[in-house]
């Protein structure tokens, strides 16, 4: 079979990183065509330096790395350097990088991919604020219905809200464009904290990356030695959860997933709950479902196949 052809939308973020690092290192089954960065957990001239810095240190100079939307479509941005500090990618001492920014928008190189290639061939993966993609469907309607899934990180259900008390951090930063992707039609599978916060660095985990030797072991245990300081104050957990990897472990093992097929709505107007995912678990409404909406996860075989990934870099 050939490899699957994905997408990558991200705003790095040391998990970011280690989700495009599991990526890069898959070639066999997931074919990055290009990976588009969006304003997020540091504004975008960081996330798209960081994006960069991740494809060199993954020795992918060659990959093309595009900026997009620096704001999110109707709120001024929030940013999260209180988890990943001032660059978006404390902890390992990496290198400024060379390679440059393809020319072009994130939005148009999303737009005209979807258009190029063979309809339902094409997997997109936010792992950030989804204000690229919701630009890219409302410039080109068109396209939506030519994705062939989406697979993202993002909102939460039981786990409640990490940056409000009830919203998530992608979805918070920009609701109205996570409503779009949502309403979209598309095929949606969403990893939220209910699942992402089962993938937990502990030390043995970490010492294992660190073990590799490499660069890029390294790097990931040094990125997670920074950012899990921030989890560990605020959940007392044994170590820093690697969401968005989530999405691309989904799309390499689905079977170390599980979740339920609901209904999600975004709340974009009450200011309290604003950015919250509504997800009908129970299904006590006659919503339709419109999207996978993952819970659990075989934490030990994710870590395996993260680790043994990595190793290939
Ligand atoms: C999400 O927000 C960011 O801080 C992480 O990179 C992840 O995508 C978790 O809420
Ligand atoms: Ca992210």
């Amino acid at each position: 079979m050939p490899p699957s052809k994905i997408i990558i939308d991200t705003d790095p973020g040391q998990d970011d990183a280690v989700a495009i690092l599991l990526a890069l290192a898959s070639p066999k089954e997931l074919e990055v065509l290009g990976i588009t960065a969006v304003a997020g957990n540091v504004p975008l001239a960081l996330t798209e330096r960081n994006a960069r810095i991740v494809c060199e240190l993954a020795g992918r100079s060659d990959m093309r790395v595009f900026a997009g939307c620096d704001r999110p479509l109707r709120h001024s941005l929030v940013t999260a350097e209180h988890v990943h500090g001032k660059t978006g990618l404390d902890g390992p001492d990496l290198p400024e990088p060379t390679m440059p920014l393809a020319p072009g928008h994130a939005v148009d190189f999303i737009i005209d991919t979807l258009r190029t290639e063979p309809a339902g061939t094409v997997t997109l993966c936010p792992l950030g604020p989804l204000t690229n993609i919701a630009t890219a469907f409302e410039k080109a309607p068109d396209i939506a219905s030519r994705v062939q899934e989406i697979v993202l990180m993002g909102g939460a259900y039981f786990e409640v809200g990490n940056i409000t008390p009830a919203a998530e951090f992608n979805i918070y930063v920009d609701p109205e464009a996570a409503e779009i992707v949502i309403k979209s039609g598309c095929k949606i599978t969403i990893m939220p904290l209910d699942v992402t916060h089962k993938a937990l660095v502990t030390k043995p985990r970490n010492d294992a990356f660190r073990a590799l030797g490499t660069p890029v072991g390294i790097a990931v245990a040094e990125m997670t030695d920074f950012f899990e300081r921030f989890d560990k104050e605020k959940y007392d957990t044994a170590g820093a959860p690697l969401h968005d990897p989530c999405v691309t472990a989904y799309l390499l093992k689905p079977e170390l997933f599980n979740g339920r097929h609901v209904n999600v709505e975004v709340e974009t107007t009450s200011t309290l709950t604003r950015g919250m995912t509504v997800a009908d678990w129970w299904s006590v409404t006659d919503r339709p479902p419109n999207a996978m909406f993952m819970g659990d996860l075989d934490a030990d075989g994710f870590f395996t196949l993260l680790t043994d990934r990595l190793a290939q870099l």
